[in-house]
């Protein structure tokens, strides 16, 4: 197998910014308790002209050109999501034609916040065995869409956004270290959206009982969350023979910053080594990590060689976790496919 890695990133947010104090206008919450609770300010809203592949299509374009590679030059799209802009064809699909990608198979992976961490370990596994050179792996959503306005323990908690990598091969030593991935579909029932598949196709009855928005038990969420992250964090640093103390920088899923408290803690890192965005995007599931590893690059608190270890929780229940050794600008190694 040979080694693959991020060679290029890239994000999108929607200009429309929604704070706190807008969501008291709705539903009855306030500022300190969304802060205290939740470690969000505020969060990005789509505008109703945009879908989830306008989204993609904006963070995809500037992940292309980071890396230096063109659209003809992908083999593979996938888009991590679970608001596609319409349950079929998939958004990647959408994605391949409007980047005129057309060499590249595109799908869309479902695995709720978990979905970039999967599709990063695909992606890489299709690299280094041979399959692909250049995959562009997109997390977005437009949760606003799915979100119960009238919800005060939902709807201020997720927001709008777009992050995307381009995944290529790299030198020994860079790149994909572990992973490590894991799924329990019993939790299924504390976090879903009811209605609009084939269990529960969309009615009047559907509609009218706001079956199509998210359901969530917040609690039961937050104690696998805390949990799950730690576990799988750790057995992926002991595969690659590392420790928490290793890690230049920590990169969780977004959902609540004292659930990433609670892991950090756990994981015995500093505050200094952990990204955060959920402060200024809300909880964007699978766009949360690359849009920090995006923030994080462009910033210059990535550098080459430095090892970052991402972690996610989230519908299914799916999680997982990866230690990364950071290969943007570590060079490229021969060509395949
Ligand atoms: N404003 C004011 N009060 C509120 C609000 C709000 N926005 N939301 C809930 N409350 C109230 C509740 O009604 C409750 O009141 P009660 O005691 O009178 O019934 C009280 O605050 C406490 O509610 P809890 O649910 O216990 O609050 P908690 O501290 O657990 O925080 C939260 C709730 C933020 C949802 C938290 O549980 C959480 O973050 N859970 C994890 C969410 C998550 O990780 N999701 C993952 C992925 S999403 C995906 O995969 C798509």
């Amino acid at each position: 197998m040979g080694a693959a890695g991020i060679i290029g990133t890239g994000s999108y947010l929607p200009e429309e910014v929604v704070t706190n104090e807008d969501l008291t206008q709705i539903v009855d919450t306030s500022d300190a308790w969304i802060r205290e609770r939740t470690g969000i300010r505020e969060r990005r809203r789509a505008s109703a002209l945009q879908a989830t592949s306008d989204l993609c299509l904006e963070a995809a374009r500037q992940a292309l050109d980071d890396a230096g590679v063109r659209a003809a030059e992908l083999d593979l799209i996938i888009v991590a999501t679970v608001t596609p802009d319409m349950a079929f064809p998939a958004t990647g699909c959408l994605v391949q034609d409007r980047l005129g990608a057309r060499k590249a198979w595109a799908f869309d992976l479902e695995a709720g916040c978990s979905g970039f961490l999967y599709g990063l370990v695909l992606g890489g596994q299709l690299i280094g065995g041979g399959f692909a050179r250049y995959v562009l792996l997109i997390g977005a959503e437009t949760f606003s869409r799915i979100v119960n306005w009238s919800d005060r323990n939902t709807c201020v908690l997720f927001g709008d956004g777009a992050g995307a990598v381009v995944l290529g091969p790299v030198p020994e030593g860079y790149g994909i270290l572990a992973a490590k991935m894991a799924a329990d579909g019993s939790g299924g029932k504390w976090l879903f959206q009811p209605a609009g598949g084939s269990r529960l196709p969309a009615s009047e009855a559907t509609v009218q009982q706001r079956l199509h928005t998210i359901h969530m038990q917040g609690r039961e969420v937050f104690r696998f969350a805390v949990r799950y992250m730690e576990e799988v964090s750790l057995a992926s640093l002991q595969q690659c023979g590392l420790a928490p103390a290793d890690i230049d920088l920590f990169v969780p899923h977004q959902a609540n910053l004292r659930i990433i408290d609670a892991a950090r803690r756990r994981l015995g890192l500093p505050e200094e080594k952990v990204a955060i965005n959920l402060d200024r995007y809300g909880n964007m599931s699978s766009a949360s990590i690359p849009v920090a590893l995006d923030e994080a690059s462009r910033t210059g608190q990535l550098k080459a060689g430095d090892r970052v270890l991402l972690a996610a929780f989230g519908a299914g229940f799916t999680w997982g976790a990866a230690v990364v050794r950071w290969s943007k600008d570590a060079g490229r190694t021969g060509a395949r496919l």
